[in-house]
């Protein structure tokens, strides 16, 4: 049996899942459904990816350990691909103990054969996208990819020698057009990234902790970004004892990726597996956003929309026919409200509930709930099976090349044919002449085994529609080689009229109705991060015991002052700190005259840094207390200690 390996990306466990995220995943398990369909040995992994500084500071925002923040999303999460009928085959988290024992084996082999290095890394960080950037890459001075502030970093850093595979990369892509779908993408990554020169990559940080730790250096955390992308070759026992699914799925077929992650996929990935000396996956297909008035839907702009919230309302099957149908894959498409109702009501009530409902209602009245056979073939039937057998392979086409919109242009036009049959055939007419009998049960027959070609197509886009259908029909399943032949309804079925699968929709009340289920939604989870800002604050202004020793305190002796010319508030002193005498300028002068100041024992912050006040360096800082309006006292010490004693 062939197999197909299919992956999402995994994702960050940051806030609850918005339906752009659910709009990757029902994608994803739509192609795995239809690959399974075609007989394919099919791996659809999914997962989490846990760490980095990001998730390390909302988790501390709540007074939650990383780990306990990140296990009540992970819940969430899985609830959802539930919701959404989500049939992966593994979920990865990349905290599972043998992904991290993994991720480190790489990076140590990585470092034994010299592709990774240790140096120091001064740039630019942004960390909600866990990117490093150089000076150059900054737009406007903020992260190229999200527009958001980005942070200086220098640390002490192992470095992966990406530029080394830079060469390597782009002959790939050129010679495999298939790697990177839409195509357009391909010439994106060769021209902004590939050609203009790759810069070594920082794949390691010390500055937080949250992370898998290099195991020969515990002071380094690995990048999250390697962490992440080995999970696809981790979660296949890639370097372990059972390495059974490894052998057997690898290369993957196609890593799903949303289009600003595709750099990731197809330079920094690539060059990974090629210094594993592995295969590179078949293709990554980096799709488009879901943007809604033109921005992209995400948590921190307040715009996201609930999948909850909708399945609630229409049903999953509903929601992942809109996902699939309204945006073409690859492209961004706008989330609209007016949009989804429309769908529901013209292509699902409209177009595929009325034909069912209609025909079996038919053989109900006219045949007592039993399908008759096909008869004498009339002029309108060649047209009917024909559309059907053509519709076959023009969906396979498409779904081949991931155009789920395509694919169902093409079998909704199926379903217009079909309905378009029986106003040509007017079974109503036909049932009122005795001699049109025969023409009567050949209309129906065709139009009962036409529904059944499409509720088995229908099978990869909608997981629970298909069973509604065979119910009514009276069938039982229908695999996708079926689908290829006319005339597979066996004789003598009883059909039974259902509820309607999907009703209409009145679209003025339920705008309004559906407009306040997201406000209320979003309301919910702004009220939420509000409470987590509360938090974030109340958090920053108590410090532990540890921020608090930070500060080094020392007893000072004033052994000079003296005004400063040019001020009228500074005072320049100098202050004998146990051996050492230092420069110290305190903004005290309207409270203090310097023949006061001599002699006085005072509380030094001693390990400031120096800065410079009126043209010479400030090494410390005098503590005063202050009211804030017109009083100041300096700390002085009430019994007599030696200079340079340890206050604390
Ligand atoms: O990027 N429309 O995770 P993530 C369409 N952990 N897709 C969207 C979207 C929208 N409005 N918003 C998000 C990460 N996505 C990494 C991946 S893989 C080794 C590591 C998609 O949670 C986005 O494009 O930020 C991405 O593909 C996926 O959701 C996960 O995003
Ligand atoms: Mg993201």
């Amino acid at each position: 049996m062939e197999k197909f390996y299919i992956t999402t990306p995994i994702y960050y466990p940051s806030d609850k899942l918005h339906i752009g995220h659910s709009y990757c995943t029902v994608a994803t398990d739509t192609m795995a459904r239809y690959k399974r369909l075609r007989g394919y040995d099919v791996m659809f992994l999914t997962g989490t990816d846990e760490h980095g500084q990001k998730l390390e500071r909302i988790a501390k925002g709540q007074g939650l350990t990383p780990k306990e923040y990140i296990d009540k999303v992970v819940v969430g999460i899985k609830e959802l691909w539930k919701t959404l009928d989500i049939s992966y085959d593994k979920f990865i988290r990349t905290t599972d103990d043998y992904h991290v024992k993994t991720v480190q084996r790489i990076f140590k082999r990585l470092y034994d054969q010299g592709d990774i290095y240790k140096s120091t890394y001064e740039g630019w960080y942004c960390t909600p996208c866990e990117s490093f950037f150089t000076e150059h890459q900054l737009v406007d001075g903020k992260c190229p990819d999200c527009g958001r502030e980005v942070e200086k970093v220098k640390e002490e850093s192992y470095f992966f020698r990406l530029s080394k595979y830079q060469d390597r990369i782009i002959k790939y892509m050129e010679e495999n057009p298939e790697f990177l779908q839409p195509n357009t993408r391909q010439n994106e990554m060769i021209n902004n990234f590939l050609k203009p020169g790759l810069e070594d990559l920082a794949v390691s940080r010390t500055s937080f902790k949250w992370g898998i730790p290099v195991e020969f250096d515990p002071g380094h955390v690995v990048y999250v970004w390697v962490d992440a992308l080995s999970n696809y070759i981790s979660a296949l026992g890639y370097d372990t004892e059972d390495d059974s699914l490894f052998q057997k799925y690898w290369p993957a077929d196609v890593h799903v990726v949303g289009k600003e992650i595709v750099r990731f996929h197809s330079i920094i990935w690539p060059a990974m597996l090629m210094a594993l000396d592995l295969p590179l996956p078949k293709q990554i297909f980096g799709h488009g956003w879901l943007v809604i008035n033109g921005g992209k839907m995400s948590k921190s702009v307040g715009n996201v929309v609930d999948p909850n919230v909708l399945v609630e309302k229409y049903g999953v099957d509903a929601i992942r026919y809109f996902l699939l149908r309204e945006i073409a894959f690859g492209q961004d498409g706008n989330f609209n409200n007016e949009a989804l109702i429309q769908r529901i009501n013209s292509d699902l009530a409209n177009d595929l509930g009325n034909l069912v409902s209609r025909t079996v209602g038919m053989i109900q009245k006219y045949f007592n709930g039993t399908l008759p056979e096909a008869q004498e073939p009339t002029e309108f039937d060649a047209d009917l099976v024909e559309t059907a057998k053509n519709t076959v392979p023009k969906i396979e086409n498409s779904m081949d090349k991931m155009m789920f919109s395509d694919a169902l242009i093409e079998l909704w036009n199926l379903i217009r044919r079909t309905n378009k049959y029986i106003d040509e055939t007017q079974p109503w007419i036909l049932i009122k002449e005795e001699a049109k009998h025969a023409m009567l049960a050949n209309a129906l027959y065709h139009v009962a085994e036409s529904i059944r070609i499409i509720s088995v197509l229908l099978q990869p886009f909608m997981p629970n529609t298909p069973t509604l259908i065979w119910k009514q029909l009276g069938i039982k399943e229908g695999t996708w080689e079926s689908a290829k032949e006319w005339g597979k309804l066996p004789k003598t079925l009883s059909v039974q009229k259902g509820n309607v699968i999907f009703p209409r929709i009145d679209m003025k009340k339920e705008l309004e109705e559906l407009e306040s289920a997201i406000k209320a939604s979003q309301a919910t989870s702004i009220a939420n991060q509000g409470k987590k800002e509360e938090k974030e604050e109340k958090e920053e202004k108590e410090i532990s015991i540890d921020d608090f020793f930070k500060v080094q305190l020392k007893v000072g002796e004033i052994i000079a002052s003296e005004k400063v010319k040019k001020s009228d508030k500074l005072l320049r002193n100098e202050v004998k700190i146990g051996d050492e005498v230092r420069v110290i300028f305190s903004g005290i002068s309207k409270w203090y005259s310097p023949e006061e100041m001599v002699g006085k024992k005072v509380v030094v912050a001693y390990n400031l840094k120096p800065r410079k006040m009126m043209g010479e360096m400030s090494y410390g800082m005098l503590l005063c207390a202050d009211d804030g309006a017109d009083k100041l006292s300096l700390l002085t010490l009430d019994k007599d200690i030696p200079s340079g004693a340890d206050i604390s």
